[in-house]
């Protein structure tokens, strides 16, 4: 038969395949938490108001309770021809307490009530994932405190550039993931607004206080306009966007641990816990987690996309593809969490291979800039000059096959006879010596490392 809660002006029902293509339950069924609380900070209002009588709203709100509670204990029978959890909530509300929960739909309409619903869940997500990224700093930290002077290769085009230090490698993630924070708690601020009282589109006649509704629900305030209440969905998509740029921090670290975990490099070690072997090759240890951050990613910022092009050709106000909403952010949220908690999990239980660091630290030429810096500081030589003198030193030794460190006092000489013993190379020196702000140095990676902590792990 057609509709209990819009069948009115039907004789027929829905073809199943149209059931099937409209419900929503199926996944908005996540929202029955947030869209109880609205429904409660609503009927309270109503009453208040004196919109509707104070015995009904009372009924109403206990018999919310009790579903509430049924869904809770997984005693609710959700149906697909109820559509969606709104109607789920109303119908069983109807059931439970007769004809009285008819009236919690005054001065409301699905949309301002989805709308509401998904912001109260997009708030609980995020406040959520910033604790999970505050653990994912912490690991990083601690592990960049025990090696704020484990001497490593730093890279550009993945060639040997200069020594830099493991603790400042790692801090450098710790950066990254406070601004993603910060991105979060930003786009939180911004959607904490109450879309409820906009109801379909236009507001309503009744006597409404949005304000009340809005603070009962820990809104900042009601949003301005109610069409704009009802379509807008720059919310969720600001939130995929902070989403997915975190998804690429997580993935370029992931893809350092692919690579720091060959053999060939051999500079850190997954424990057991995070690491998956072959059936077929006894040797292996594949780091099938990090592969597996890096991977989804591709997920995550594929449902940036799929929202933008869910809502760049919708006119005001709403329009039932604003639906599609809800699985990308809850798949992308779900995705990132679990790819949080793994990398978490992996950094707090990588082992470093100090020696093997410490040894390629040093090839590659990769003291070359400190010949330069010498040059300019003990001869008084131009950068640009010392750049080229040391770029021949570079040549003698590649035709030799020997490291910088390996040339002897008299054949830096046959380059540039000022050269004194004064000129010592070494991938530790190297590092200890880049001290300026922000810089590789143990020294100040350590009082690095304390900053960090105060300013990321402090509350
Ligand atoms: N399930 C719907 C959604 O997620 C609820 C809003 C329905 N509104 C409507 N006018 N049909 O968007």
């Amino acid at each position: 038969g057609a509709s209990a809660m819009w069948g009115g002006r039907f004789s027929a029902g829905p073809a199943e395949i149209m059931a099937r293509i409209n419900a929503s339950i199926g996944f908005d069924k996540r929202l029955y938490r947030q869209d109880i609380a609205g429904s409660r900070a609503h009927c309270r209002m109503l009453m208040d108001t004196g919109i509707i009588p104070r015995a009904d709203g009372e009924a109403i709100l206990t018999g919310l309770d009790q579903v509430l509670q049924e869904i809770e204990d997984g005693r609710f029978v959700f149906k697909t021809a109820l559509e969606d959890i709104h109607m789920n909530v109303e119908a069983r509300l109807r059931e439970i307490i007769g004809p009285a929960a008819g009236r919690l739909h005054t001065a409301r309409s699905r949309n301002d009530q989805v709308a509401t619903d998904l912001r109260l869940w997009t708030r609980d997500a995020i406040d959520g994932l910033d604790g999970a990224l505050q653990g994912l700093q912490r690991a990083l930290i601690t592990q960049a405190e025990a090696h704020a002077d484990a001497v490593m290769p730093g890279f550009t085009h993945l060639q040997a550039a200069q020594p830099v230090t493991l603790g400042h490698h790692l801090l450098a993630y710790v950066e990254m993931v406070g601004r993603d924070r910060g991105r979060l708690r930003d786009a939180r601020a911004r959607l904490n607004e109450s879309p409820l009282g906009a109801a379909a589109l236009a507001g309503t006649g009744f006597p409404i206080d949005r304000h009340a509704t809005a603070a009962a629900l820990g809104f900042d305030r009601p949003m301005a306009n109610s069409l704009d209440a009802v379509s807008d969905r720059d919310f969720a998509v600001e939130v995929l966007a902070a989403l997915s740029l975190c998804a690429v921090h997580l993935s370029r670290l992931a893809e350092e641990l692919v690579i720091w975990t060959s053999a060939p490099f051999g500079f850190v070690r997954l424990s057991d816990r995070f690491s998956t072997g072959s059936s077929i090759m006894p040797q292996k240890r594949n780091p099938d987690a990090a592969e597996l951050v890096r991977a989804k990613t591709g997920r995550v910022v594929g449902h940036l996309t799929g929202l933008l092009m869910v809502m760049k050709g919708l006119p005001l106000a709403y329009s039932k593809d604003m639906q599609e909403d809800k699985e990308p952010l809850f798949e992308a949220v779900d995705t990132l969490a679990l790819g949080i908690a793994a990398m978490t999990g992996m950094i707090g239980d990588l082992t470093v291979h100090r020696d093997r660091l410490a040894a390629a630290a040093g090839a590659g030429f990769s003291t070359a800039t400190d010949i330069a810096d010498w040059l300019v500081r003990a001869l008084g030589m131009p950068f640009r000059d010392a750049h080229h003198v040391t770029g021949a030193i570079v040549k003698l030794a590649e035709a030799r096959g020997v490291g910088l460190e390996d040339l002897s006092l008299e054949d830096l000489r046959t380059v540039e006879p000022r050269i004194t013993e004064d000129l010592r190379l070494d991938a530790a020196g190297s590092a200890a010596g880049r001290a300026s702000v922000g810089g590789t140095a143990p020294d100040r990676v350590r009082a690095a490392c304390a900053e960090a902590r105060t300013r990321f792990l402090a509350e």
